[in-house]
């Protein structure tokens, strides 16, 4: 255990992206506010980054920030008509997503870009390590991985990436990380970074997934990141920097991740996500379960 580090305390959760590839759905409305089962998909990140201890989380908002913004607010109409019906269980419900989190927010203007948003955070975040997670990319909260990030991080030191094994065919997808291994068979050094590699090109099937456990060293290189693939300020190419000079802001791991993740931002994984879970919820999942079951055997 490292004395001298303070450990991580804040959230960055960037939500400010366009998420073109669910339009129209998200032409007014922020992707990360689409309901998986009945939550929106922010929640659960949400929900994640405070079961890992961190409950000061920072939003990073767009044009749609609104309905972001309500979510984690009270909403003292619908309160007063739930508990005039005597509602109960829906009243706390309600009031769950209003107390779960000290929730700040901050604009990034443009959305230039991953890297940039995570910019935004700067002057929130300070001098300290802080956890980054996507908001559209959810991790069930079965197979937790923040946790285990943030004590590799107080550990080892410098950054922590999520990395997980993805066939050669999807790697092009995804940033890819070049990795040597470590005493530790979930923890690996990460050398190199390429985003979105041509196939053929990827140095490893090691896809980075969406947390991060980042030194504040990133700001500095975020700066004068210039914009990378798709003319974006990429976060992975900041990372590549670190990863290359660890006399920047210390050393870059990889903590591979082995559960179960959905991104949400994908429509086909987005439907995996709600069936899954749906499935597994003991509300609704007994009827649901049987009806999916005949379904798929009388029209699949
Ligand atoms: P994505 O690349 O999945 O988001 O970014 P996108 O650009 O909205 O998606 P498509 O490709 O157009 O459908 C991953 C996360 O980073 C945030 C997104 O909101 C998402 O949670 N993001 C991305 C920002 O906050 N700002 C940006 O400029 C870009």
């Amino acid at each position: 255990m490292n004395e001298a580090n303070p450990g991580v305390v804040k959230a960055v959760i960037p939500a400010a992206g366009l998420g073109t590839r669910f339009l129209p759905a998200t032409k007014a409305t922020p992707k990360e506010m689409l309901p998986v089962v009945d939550k929106p998909a922010i929640q659960y990140v949400v929900e994640e980054a405070v079961a890992a201890g961190l409950d000061d989380v920072l939003l990073v908002t767009g044009r749609n920030k609104r309905a972001l913004e309500d979510h984690f607010d009270r909403n003292y109409e619908l309160e007063h008509a739930l508990s005039r019906k005597g509602d109960d269980q829906r009243l706390s419900m309600v009031r769950e997503s209003a107390d779960l989190a000290t929730v700040h927010y901050v604009r990034q203007g443009d959305p230039r870009g991953l890297g940039h948003a995570v910019l935004s955070a700067a002057a929130h975040v300070g001098d300290e390590p802080f956890a980054v997670l996507l908001g559209d990319d959810l991790i069930d909260p079965r197979d937790p991985l923040l946790a285990r990030m943030v004590e590799v991080q107080k550990a080892l030191g410098g950054s922590v990436v999520a990395l997980m094994e993805v066939p050669a065919a999807q790697i092009h997808l995804y940033g890819c990380a070049a990795v040597e291994t470590t005493a530790d068979d979930d923890v690996v050094l990460i050398t190199g970074l390429v985003e979105k590699p041509a196939p053929g090109e990827a140095p490893s099937s090691y896809a980075v997934i969406g947390r991060y456990v980042l030194d504040p060293a990133v700001f500095d290189v975020l700066r004068r990141t210039a914009p990378g693939r798709g003319g974006e300020i990429q976060l992975t190419d900041a990372l590549e920097e670190l990863a290359l000079d660890p006399s920047l802001g210390g050393p870059v791991h990889g903590v591979v991740f082995r559960g179960r993740r959905y991104d949400t931002g994908d429509r086909g994984d987005y439907l995996r996500a709600i069936v899954r879970l749906a499935c597994e919820r003991e509300d609704l999942g007994p009827d649901f379960r049987a009806w999916l079951r005949d379904w798929v055997r009388d029209e699949l």
